[in-house]
């Protein structure tokens, strides 16, 4: 009885909190674009540091690989809840990407498609695949920032 009416406290403070903030996973707009931008920097290092080894230019470990294609998988799940209304501005997210909320989600899940191809390739521990999928993975990346990303 006690847990239960203490539930019942914590969801009466919680919920108009949340409702009150800019988007609810981050107190402010700001961190909501730090958070995003930090994530696409993760994915940046871990997409990254694997292309010497599809390009033969480094030896090919199919368990590092496994490893870091599997944290790159957790990474790339995390920018797209930063994404609130409201958390443009000084960014350097386009206006497209609320105004085309549609083709942005197309633009994720062609990623995430491409992601799940390198994540069975890794697992394969099939380079060929591999060197395929990664393909498909950078052309996701560079066709939503052409998309929905400000260039500098
Ligand atoms: C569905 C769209 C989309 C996909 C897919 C995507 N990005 Fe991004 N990316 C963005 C947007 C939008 C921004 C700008 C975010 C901002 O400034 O708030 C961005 C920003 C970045 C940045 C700059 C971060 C910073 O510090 O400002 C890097 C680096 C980056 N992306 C790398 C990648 C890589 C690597 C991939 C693929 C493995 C990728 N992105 C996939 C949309 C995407």
């Amino acid at each position: 009885m006690k847990k239960i009416t203490l539930f019942a406290v914590a969801c009466a403070v919680a919920v108009p909190l949340l409702a009150s903030s800019a988007y609810a996973q981050f107190a402010k707009p700001e961190a909501a674009i730090n958070y995003r931008q930090s994530a696409m920097t993760l994915m940046a290092s871990h997409f990254g540091r694997m292309q010497p080894v599809f390009k033969g230019q480094a030896p090919y470990d199919a368990a590092a690989i496994k490893a870091n294609v599997a944290v790159l998988q957790t990474i790339a799940a995390l920018p797209w809840a930063a994404f609130g209304t409201g958390t443009q501005k000084d960014s350097n997210a386009k206006p497209d990407v609320w105004t085309d909320a549609a083709g942005f989600k197309a633009a994720q899940d062609k990623f995430s498609t491409a992601m799940t191809q390198l994540v069975a390739a890794a697992d394969a521990g099939d380079l060929d695949k591999l060197r395929a999928a990664s393909g498909d993975v950078g052309s996701a990346c560079k066709g939503c920032h052409d998309k929905f990303q400000v260039k500098k």
